[in-house]
């Protein structure tokens, strides 16, 4: 029996969220695209799922952009406004989805900075703004919550910023924070901000772009009329209505989620200060409810990795895409922390399933880990 503790990697599918989409893909397989009574239908469950997916985050339906996934999103947001040229701003700590897009479009067209964080994996406004007064910026990006550390970035103050000192358009990744707290793409004061199923319960393959200002966007492909010629290509019809049941799901239970998730993380955290030799990371600043990043002395992260899974715990060390880098978190080392203590991170991101009884088992295996570490 494994207990699944990697949450923010991937989450199972609701069973809601199946049902709802087993009707798509067993019957009604029309192209939503087709004008005749069965396309209308396929097109009709699109645009149902499309409002609740904008309803969850505060937007309106004509505001959402399918997309595969979180990483396409922020493919199309990035490249999308930076076809032209000109210079691009994104956190030391973004996804790889950000991170590699952006340095992919450094040319002599284009000028590509990092912002860098604190000790805490927080912008510091006075710098971003010192940076934002060098010179004419295009485009600021900025993830809401850290897939990593779970650390929760002021996002509406940064957006304040970029706004007023630069008249920069903002795009943010709340591709870990929807679902896990309340995201409102209007009071985030985001122009674009990207989304993704498979984080918050829905399947995985489908994500969305949401564009609340009237920005000029560059299609990362061409080739079909689809989401009004910026993502062409036959839509996934049982994909879209999962994610959308997904999200209304993540509306009615977030509440819930919210408080069930903290009261896991603190007596998980309660029981990890018991524990000689544990570092946990940005343990002082606001996280999402569900994240914990830690080292144990004595371990490398994925030989920690690998000796929870043998007692049946699935972790990750640091962001599951860096699996088999061997290289220390660049979210750690932009925080500060030391090469050789970010190459023990492990992360832990706990579920809506997970119960009291995981979080104490883990705490017993890792006090065992702990003195053999020790020895
Ligand atoms: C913050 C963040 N952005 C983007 C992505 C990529 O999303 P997807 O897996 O849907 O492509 C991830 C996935 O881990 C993520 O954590």
């Amino acid at each position: 029996m494994a207990t699944y503790l990697d949450h923010n990697a991937t989450t199972p599918m609701a069973p809601e969220v199946l049902e709802a989409m087993l009707p798509y893909l067993r019957g009604p397989y029309a192209n939503a695209s087709s004008l005749h009574r069965l396309g209308r239908a396929s097109r009709d469950a699109i645009e149902a799922a499309r409002a609740e997916v904008a309803e969850l985050l505060g937007a309106q339906p004509s505001q959402v952009i399918w997309t595969s996934g979180g990483t396409e999103a922020n493919n199309l947001a990035i490249k999308g406004v930076m076809h032209d040229g000109g210079r691009l701003l994104y956190a030391a700590t973004e996804h790889p989805a950000v991170m590699e897009c952006a340095e992919s479009l450094s040319d002599a067209r284009t000028q590509v900075e990092a912002i860098g964080v604190d000790e805490g994996g927080l912008i510091d406004l006075d710098r971003l703004r010192a940076q934002l007064a060098q010179s004419p910026v295009t485009l600021v990006s900025v993830m809401a919550a850290n897939n990593e550390t779970g650390v929760i970035q002021d996002v509406a103050g940064l957006a304040r910023a970029v706004h007023a000192d630069a008249e920069a358009l903002f795009h943010v990744d709340a591709v870990q924070a929807a679902g896990k707290m309340a995201v409102d793409v209007q009071r985030m004061g985001a122009d674009l901000l990207t989304v993704s199923s498979h984080k918050l319960y829905g399947p995985k393959g489908v994500g969305a772009l949401l564009r609340t200002a009237p920005v000029d966007l560059w299609p990362l492909h061409h080739g079909g009329a689809q989401e009004g010629g910026l993502r062409g290509g036959t839509e996934n019809v049982a994909a879209i209505v999962g994610f959308g049941a997904a999200a209304r799901l993540a509306q009615t239970r977030l509440d819930a989620r919210t408080v069930h998730l903290q009261r896991l993380r603190e007596r998980f955290e309660a029981g990890l200060a018991a524990i000689p030799g544990v570092t946990h990371f940005a343990a002082q600043s606001l996280r999402l409810p569900n994240t914990v990043q830690m080292a144990l002395q004595g371990w490398a992260g994925e030989t920690l990795l690998m000796a929870l899974d043998r007692q049946g715990f699935c972790v990750s060390s640091g962001s599951a895409c860096a699996i088999g880098h061997g290289a220390p978190s660049h979210v750690l080392v932009a925080m500060g922390v030391p090469d050789a203590l970010a190459i023990g991170a492990i992360r832990i991101s706990f579920g809506e399933a997970n119960t009291d009884d995981d979080v104490d088992r883990l705490l017993a295996a890792l006090t065992g880990l702990a003195r053999q570490g020790a020895r």
